[in-house]
């Protein structure tokens, strides 16, 4: 008798188990058969954006994360706004500042022709952002496939969900936590600032008012950076190799040579944890690889849609 309600609750355990997979997991082999030539398309596109401008890799790693902090990796951060529609692309945090729409659009036009509403935005976001890193430098990671396209995208939640320059640690841990993603993810991940560059107008009290700077590197950026005005001036979020993807943004950390408030927050004498983050992939490259690679996995496992929930966009601007 005990054996048997053992059994038919193993089962199901078993059978809710297996629904969850179905509906909820993603696949590094969702394409393999529907659209084969998927990882190829889309990582020729990256690698011709790249050659083109070398901070397009940046662009686009930032693009996954920003689409996977609102409600979740569903490209939603691809729609344009219209008469009757505003969506995250002109939210505050992406507003003038996100970048990479034209390359993505090349990309899915492409993976139309070969395999016509096959492959999500979203899923190219997600392939688009590891080919990036591989091709400035950085870890490989077997991406994971099978997302929807939203039909609608937040404003508000775009507003609220993506974490300012100017916060301060604990609320990069609460803006992380909310996503499910943990103290080293958020230090893997702010790693991303390797690569790239930030304007004026989101570094400008770090140089003019922080005190955990270092005063030459503050008063070099303060002749790009004027008190008023330049608001567009960008400059490298890692001052020594800005296209290559290397462990150099930990040991600016160490030195108080992070450019944003927010990243100099993980070294910052508060949090002992964040701090010995910082300092064993300053020391270690390949830690800071292997964590960075198991972090964004887990940011593109965000709330993924599966299933018949959304739809494959055929335009990333615009719903079916
Ligand atoms: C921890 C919280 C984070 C904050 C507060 C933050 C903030 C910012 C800001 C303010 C910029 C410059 C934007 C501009 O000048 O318009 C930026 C750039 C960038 N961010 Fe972050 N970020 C964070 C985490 C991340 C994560 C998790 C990733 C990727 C997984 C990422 C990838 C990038 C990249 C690659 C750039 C350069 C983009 C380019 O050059 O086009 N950031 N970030
Ligand atoms: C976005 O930036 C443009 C150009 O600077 C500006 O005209 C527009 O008002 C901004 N949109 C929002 C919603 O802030
Ligand atoms: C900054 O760039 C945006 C477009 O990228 C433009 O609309 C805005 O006028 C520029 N601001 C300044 C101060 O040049
Ligand atoms: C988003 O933030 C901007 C600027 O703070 C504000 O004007 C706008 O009303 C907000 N939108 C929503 C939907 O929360
Ligand atoms: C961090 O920022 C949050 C939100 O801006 C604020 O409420 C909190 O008091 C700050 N915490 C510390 C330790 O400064
Ligand atoms: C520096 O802080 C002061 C006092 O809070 C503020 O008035 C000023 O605008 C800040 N400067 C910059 C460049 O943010
Ligand atoms: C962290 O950095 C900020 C900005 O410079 C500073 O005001 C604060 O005192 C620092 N916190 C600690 C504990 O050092
Ligand atoms: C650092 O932050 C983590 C994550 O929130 C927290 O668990 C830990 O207690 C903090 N450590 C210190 C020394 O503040
Ligand atoms: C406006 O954009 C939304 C979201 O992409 C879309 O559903 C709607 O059809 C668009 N409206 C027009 C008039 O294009």
């Amino acid at each position: 008798m005990a054996t048997q309600t053992h059994f038919v609750l193993l089962l199901m355990v078993a059978v809710i188990a297996s629904s969850v997979q179905v509906h909820g997991k993603l696949s590094p082999t969702y394409y393999s058969s529907t659209c084969p030539k998927a990882l190829s398309i889309v990582q020729a596109g990256v690698e011709a954006a790249i050659k083109k401008e070398a901070r397009m890799g940046a662009s686009l790693l930032r693009l996954h994360f920003h689409d996977c902090f609102v409600n979740g990796c569903d490209g939603s951060i691809l729609l344009d706004d219209n008469a009757t529609f505003i969506g995250e692309k002109t939210a505050v945090p992406n507003n003038n500042s996100v970048r990479g729409f034209n390359v993505v659009d090349d990309i899915k036009a492409q993976l139309e022709k070969a395999c016509p509403g096959v492959v999500s935005c979203a899923d190219i976001l997600a392939i688009a952002a590891r080919d990036s890193v591989i091709i400035l430098g950085g870890p490989f990671w077997k991406v994971r496939l099978g997302r929807r396209d939203s039909l609608t995208a937040s404003r508000a939640a775009a507003n609220t969900s993506i974490p300012a320059p100017t916060s301060n640690l604990s609320a990069l841990i609460s803006s992380f936590s909310a996503q499910g993603l943990s103290l080293k993810d958020l230090v893997a991940l702010s790693g991303s600032h390797t690569i790239g560059l930030a304007r004026c107008t989101v570094f400008r009290a770090r140089i003019y008012n922080d005190s955990n700077i270092d005063a030459s590197f503050a008063e070099s950026l303060q002749k790009k950076c004027p008190k008023s005005g330049n608001d567009n001036v960008t400059e490298p979020l890692d001052f020594q190799t800005p296209t290559c993807f290397d462990k150099l943004y930990y040991d600016n950390l160490l030195k108080k040579k992070g450019l944003l408030h927010s990243d100099q927050e993980l070294f910052n004498g508060t949090n002992t944890s964040a701090e010995s983050l910082v300092k064993m992939y300053a020391q270690d490259a390949s830690e800071f690889f292997k964590d960075f690679a198991k972090g964004m996995v887990k940011m593109g496992n965000i709330k993924p849609l599966t299933g018949t929930a959304g739809e494959i966009r055929i335009n990333c601007r615009k719903a079916n």
